[in-house]
């Protein structure tokens, strides 16, 4: 028995759905959605149905003053089994965390995990299979109340949206430090998954775009001398044979495949620091071929090595274009996450 209703059009939704053979990132959009609103101090009943177009008050706060708050994670299918996810407790964790950071109401973890379940369930049948693709999700909720008084909504709704993928970055990336602007300030929202965070970088991702870059990475915005993160990605490098990344503070946002990778890394026997990573000293050890490696890991980039990385004006430091420890990482953390390996810390739960 579940404990949401299923709308009557599901089934023909999900009948009607095709998926293409070029999948792209977001480019897809599932056949269904859940959907549950909290009011008047309770939660209502969840609904799952067909993807489609939503009402909500022009004034409400999620529209005007970024009420709002998200997840990215991903649902497997692996060789006829039922599907699986990664780590969702954990991202449901993180959602609380964001919503008492942006003093939302919280998501119980049943309707969580309800929402999460119904649109994997649904579209189990298209989840694609191929090594590095996935059932994308993106659970996400955000204020209702329609007043322009600056005061946390009483009114929340809490929604699940899925699309099929494959990687967020399928080649090695071109990097742009950005110097000018910051991501996200020290006291601020930058630890919580919030729209407004990536709204902040949207000026810098179109100018590094336009620069011929993929994405900016975002130094420190008090010194602006440290390596925080990409735009919806964290940073690693390997020095002297040694893995190094970016501890977490108040302006970074803790990415559960971080997480997971450095704790794979350890386990599989190799040194690794979370410290305070100062951006000239890194390209430094890059040109003196100190630092072999750098790459970037997220739920939706999964682990891709960075190509180079430069300035505005268009001057670069390349990398060296062999990646093993990104590979052997990227290899290790998918085999846990399509079902191949074993999974010795537990991370993969069952729909
Ligand atoms: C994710 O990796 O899930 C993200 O949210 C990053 C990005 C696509 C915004």
């Amino acid at each position: 028995m579940t404990s949401y209703k299923i709308h009557p059009a599901v089934a023909e939704a999900v009948r009607g759905f095709s998926c293409p053979a070029s999948l792209g990132f977001g480019a897809v959009t599932a056949p269904v959605m859940y959907s549950v609103e909290y009011r008047n101090g309770a939660w209502g009943q969840g609904e799952l149905l067909p993807y489609g177009d939503i009402a909500v008050p022009p004034g409400c706060k999620g529209l005007h003053f970024a009420e709002q708050i998200f997840e990215g994670m991903k649902a497997y299918r692996f060789e006829g089994k039922a599907p699986t996810l990664f780590r969702p407790r954990d991202n449901w964790a993180r959602f609380v965390r964001s919503a008492e950071r942006m003093c939302m109401v919280t998501v119980p973890e049943h309707l969580f995990m309800d929402g999460i379940e119904a649109v994997t369930g649904a579209c189990a049948p298209h989840i694609p299979t191929a090594s590095g693709q996935a059932l994308y999700l993106r659970p996400f909720a955000f204020g209702l109340d329609p007043s322009y008084t600056i005061k946390a909504s009483d009114n929340l709704r809490f929604m699940v949206i899925g699309s099929p993928v494959e990687a967020y970055a399928t080649a090695p990336m071109r990097v742009m430090i950005e110097r000018h602007d910051v991501r996200a300030a020290r006291g601020g929202v930058g630890v919580a998954k919030t729209g407004g965070n990536y709204a902040a970088s949207l000026r810098s991702s179109t100018l590094a775009i336009a620069g011929g870059y993929h994405v900016s990475l975002w130094l420190d915005p008090e010194t602006r001398g440290n390596i925080e993160e990409l735009s919806g990605m964290n940073v690693f490098a390997v020095i002297d044979g040694v893995l190094h990344t970016p501890e977490l503070n108040d302006s970074i946002l803790p990415g559960i495949t971080r997480d997971s990778l450095i704790r794979l890394a350890r386990h599989r026997g190799y040194k690794l620091v979370e410290r305070v990573m100062n951006m000239e000293a890194l390209l430094g050890d890059i040109r003196d071929g100190r630092c072999s490696e750098v790459f970037a890991c997220g739920t939706a980039a999964i682990v891709n090595p960075i190509a180079l990385f430069g300035e505005a004006d268009g001057r670069t430091v390349p990398l060296p274009s062999a990646t093993p420890v990104a590979s052997e990482l990227r290899q290790a953390l998918l085999d846990i996450q399509e079902g191949r390996g074993s999974d010795p810390f537990g991370w993969i739960v069952e729909v």
